[in-house]
């Protein structure tokens, strides 16, 4: 049985990455992609997104352009980590277009009108997901699940405390976290835990696939960039996050979760867009609660499986169209 899921991105490297593993798993519907200002400027993030479905063979996915900044904070910020995902994906200039109607709208018209079968996927900062819950909090109840890249409980990227989707638009972030959905986080903690290599992207390109080609260029230039600029416990390989979320959808063992209260900083001076994780209660009853018990909310993924994770990309990223 398949699962349909709309992507939420900002598309950048990792967005790419997961795009073609939505796109081609038979594991997974792709009802659509929204796009959020994020990695960078909305217009490059949607034009990157049509460059990767036109490239791997399917033009047909509709792709809805989105919000262009925070829902609650003036300025558009831009992932200022150039050399991981840079502006304009290495792929051909796409020809086709994105849909015209905004995003926010489409998600409303899609989840009303459908069935609560939709996962919601959302890679980028939440202000697409959390605008639309604004403007048609109905739409909530139609959501079976939202499985969210983002998040840090270790340490952040963007900030110490704070990982880059959930410090961009950290209102938007509490606002899903909050809304009462069952909700699955795949944060740093989980992603930095399965890397891929140059090895493993030299392997994805002997496919011989679009994808697998594709795979390869923006994974070995995020492996360029993390060894240059944020190096992981070993060199020559980077994390591939929002890929992991959605073979978290495909195979939910790729992740190991656990059940707590997660809920966001906003207005931190030094923590702002920490995703505040309590594992005090985990397992526990709040009579057995001494302080301040929230009931967890998040089943926040705290380890990955690296090999498993590699084989599935592997294995989807080898497939083409059709
Ligand atoms: C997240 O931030 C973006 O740069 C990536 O695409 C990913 O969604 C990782 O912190
Ligand atoms: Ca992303």
């Amino acid at each position: 049985m398949t699962t349909k899921i709309i992507l939420d991105v900002d598309t950048g490297t990792d967005d790419a990455v997961a795009l073609m593993t939505a796109a081609l798993s038979p594991d997974i519907e792709l009802v659509g992609a929204t796009v959020v200002n994020g990695n960078t400027v909305l217009d490059s993030c949607v034009e990157n997104t049509l460059r990767v479905f036109e490239w791997i063979g399917m033009p047909g996915v509709p792709v809805f352009r989105g919000m262009s900044r925070p829902i609650a904070r003036f300025q558009a910020v831009h992932n200022p980590a150039t050399r991981i995902h840079g502006d304009k994906l290495d792929l051909p200039e796409a020809t086709i277009k994105a849909q015209p109607q905004h995003a926010v709208d489409w998600l409303i018209d899609t989840y009303l009108a459908s069935d609560g079968d939709i996962t919601l996927v959302p890679v980028g900062p939440l202000s697409n997901i959390a605008a639309a819950i604004q403007k048609e909090p109905r739409i909530v109840e139609r959501i079976p699940e939202i499985v969210i890249m983002g998040g840090a409980h270790d340490h952040g990227n963007a900030t110490a405390s704070a990982e880059f989707n959930i410090w961009l638009d950290p209102e938007a972030a509490r606002i899903v976290v909050n809304c009462g959905r069952p909700i699955r986080m795949v944060p740093l903690d989980a992603t930095h835990r399965a890397l891929v290599s140059l090895e493993d992207a030299t392997r994805l390109r002997a496919l011989g696939t679009p994808a697998g080609e594709a795979a390869y260029r923006f994974i070995s230039k995020r492996i360029e960039g993390y060894d240059a600029t944020q190096p992981m416990q070993r060199m020559g390989a980077a994390p591939v996050h929002d890929a992991l979320a959605v073979c978290a959808i495909i195979d939910p063992s790729v992740i190991t979760t656990r059940f707590a209260h997660v809920d966001v900083e906003t207005s931190g001076e030094l923590t702002t867009g920490r995703t505040v994780c309590d594992f005090r209660f985990s397992g526990r009853t709040p009579a057995e609660a001494n302080f301040a018990y929230q009931p967890p909310n998040v089943e926040f993924a705290l380890d990955a499986d690296e090999p498993k994770f590699v084989a599935m990309l592997t294995d989807i990223l080898g497939r083409t169209a059709g």
